[in-house]
């Protein structure tokens, strides 16, 4: 059988670095409050001129790099994101042109901070399907251009970033224990939508709109979806919490990574944790998160790496593999 294996991993954060201490000056917070509250110390801010399709190709370089590729083995590109370059074309296909590629198939994915769950569960079945054979994946994200930064309830939670994987298609023997995409499982409730979404949109007003959220009632869906969503696909692997080497969570809130971790019964110590200096960076967080922990040494051969995202819709979504 045809299994998803990440071959390569990558990621890029714009150079400007906005602290709690920076974020106090402008408006009625302070980092105590926001480090008690989230557990966030500073966060990422794109420069002028710099868009979500140069993070995602800074990323996408990156993977390619680890994996030994060049951009032409490369025949499909799902990005995710929630903050595109335009309205259209997709984000991806200026990723794919900026990558100098003629050819394959790119695409974006809208699930806001679930993108990157969303749009790996895309490419794992199109790659099993036999529909593709190697894929970049992009979480790539520009948040801070859609924040109301007069509103401190929101504009304290959200950084910038991307991060990308390689996925490629290889034969195995179908077992857990063989390197490889176990698992994928998504949610969507179209209920919640007033909970956490954008003031504008092209059908509607007209304009690019901002981030509006009720945080305390997103915290409450968060931890419950997302603490189910976990069990699901672990059990859909034949595996149990026990067997998880490394949680990779999305990057929203300590508060909501310590619950998470507790109602799987794993030490804190067991998950990757970048939220205190990437903040949140929505569909870019998982792949930023995966490629730290990779690159530091922390992801080994043969680790049994658990992902998981919630976030506007809502949306959520995790995924099992062994890496
Ligand atoms: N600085 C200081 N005070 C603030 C700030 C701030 N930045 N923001 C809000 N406050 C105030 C509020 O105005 C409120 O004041 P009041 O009591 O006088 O009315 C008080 O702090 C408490 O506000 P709450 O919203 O109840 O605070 P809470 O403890 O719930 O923390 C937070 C807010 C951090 C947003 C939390 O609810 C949260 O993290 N929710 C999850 C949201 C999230 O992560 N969304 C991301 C997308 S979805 C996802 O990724 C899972």
């Amino acid at each position: 059988m045809l299994r998803a294996r990440v071959i390569g991993t990558g990621s890029y954060l714009p150079a400007r670095v906005l602290t709690n201490a920076d974020l106090a000056e402008r408006l009625a917070t302070s980092d105590e409050w926001i480090v008690e509250r989230t557990g966030i110390r500073e966060r990422r801010i794109v420069a002028e001129g710099e868009f979500t399709s140069d993070l995602a190709v800074a990323a996408a370089k990156l993977a390619l790099e680890m994996a030994g590729l060049q951009p032409d083995d490369i025949d499909l590109i799902v990005l995710a994101t929630a903050t595109p370059d335009q309205t259209f074309p997709a984000t991806a296909t200026a990723v794919q042109a900026k990558l100098g590629m003629t050819k394959g198939v790119a695409f974006d994915v809208a699930a806001v901070c679930s993108g990157f769950l969303y749009a790996l569960s895309v490419a794992d079945a199109m790659l099993r399907a036999g529909q593709s054979r190697t894929a970049l994946v992009i979480g790539a994200e520009t948040f801070s251009r859609i924040l109301d930064w007069e509103d401190r309830g929101t504009a304290v939670l959200f950084g910038d970033g991307a991060g990308a994987v390689v996925l490629r298609a290889e034969e195995c023997s179908g077992t857990p224990a063989d390197p490889g995409i176990l698992a994928c499982r998504l949610h969507s409730d179209g209920r919640h939508s007033d909970l956490l979404y954008v003031d504008g949109g092209p059908s509607t007003t007209g304009t690019v709109g901002k981030l509006r959220m009720r945080g305390r009632e997103v915290f409450r869906h968060a931890v419950v979806n997302l603490a189910e969503v976990m069990g699901e696909v672990l059990a859909e692997a034949g595996l149990t919490a026990a067997d998880v080497s490394w949680l990779i969570p999305h990057q929203a809130n300590l508060r909501i990574l310590e619950a998470t971790a507790r109602k799987l019964g794993l030490p804190i110590a067991r998950v990757v944790v970048t939220v205190d200096w990437h903040a949140n960076t929505s569909a870019a967080s998982v792949p930023l998160a995966l490629d730290v922990a990779v690159r530091d040494g922390r992801v080994r051969g043969g680790d049994l790496l658990l992902l998981e995202a919630m976030g506007g819709g809502f949306t959520w979504g995790a995924a099992a593999l062994r890496w």
